[in-house]
């Protein structure tokens, strides 16, 4: 009933509330990935012209493995951060040349990739491949800290697993990229650091740090 309530009321809020970004309305793994990997640096709104530009440019993945690192990293000029463009791009010409230009569906074989971690491994196979894997970055520890009261130090490695584990416990196994989105949008929209809206919040009868009053002390950064 925890589980289902929370599936239900968070699916049913981002079908109502959900922005229209560019990189949800699509499911080419390929585009899905070059949006994880921009928004992991940058917000949203200023992502959005980088990324649709970029797209235009490199349509596939053929187009930016053969393209000149120069103009990749002036593509990207603006958004920082340009080992990830570097990485982005070798990243992709392993997956063209190993992979036949098919982005793996699996974990190993993603996180194999140059530039894949975790968190964009998890994004795009939930995203583009609908499979229910956890996609956990900074959004989703604080939302999730915050209902199940998560006192784990999110600036440690093996916090993220903590997460992952109660993740794996919450994806409905059919709609694994809403889920995982709503998470992030609620993260974003809601769940704020330092404001949090609980009155808009869909899952706020089951927080926990909400009926204690603690929201701003999760998520925890250093143990005391
Ligand atoms: N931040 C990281 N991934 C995102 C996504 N898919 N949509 C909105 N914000 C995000």
């Amino acid at each position: 009933e925890m589980i289902t309530g929370f599936q239900e009321h968070l699916l049913h809020w981002y079908r109502k509330n959900h922005r229209d970004l560019p990189w949800r309305r699509t499911s080419n793994p390929y585009y899905i990935w070059v949006s994880e990997v921009m928004l992991q640096q940058t917000q949203v709104d200023t992502v959005i012209p980088y990324y649709e530009e970029f797209i235009s440019r490199f349509p596939t993945m053929h187009e930016l493995a053969r393209a000149p690192q120069e103009e990749v990293l002036k593509r990207w000029e603006g958004l920082g951060y340009y080992s990830r463009a570097r990485n982005l791009q070798s990243g992709v010409q392993e997956v063209v040349e190993k992979y036949n230009a098919k982005v793996p569906e699996n974990k190993k074989d993603l996180l194999s990739v140059k530039g894949v971690g975790p968190y964009t491994a998890g994004a795009i196979l939930s995203i583009a491949y609908q499979k229910p894997e956890p996609a956990v970055d900074g959004n989703v520890m604080r939302v999730l800290s915050r209902i199940f009261l998560i006192d784990e130090d999110i600036t440690k490695v093996k916090t993220r697993q903590t997460f992952e584990t109660i993740l794996y416990d919450l994806i409905p196994e059919m709609e694994a990229s809403a889920f995982n989105q709503a998470l992030m949008e609620i993260g974003a929209l809601i769940c704020k650091p330092k404001g949090p809206i609980c009155e808009e919040c869909p899952l706020a009868h089951l927080c926990r740090s909400k009926a204690e009053g603690t929201q701003l002390h999760y998520p925890v950064k250093k143990k005391k």
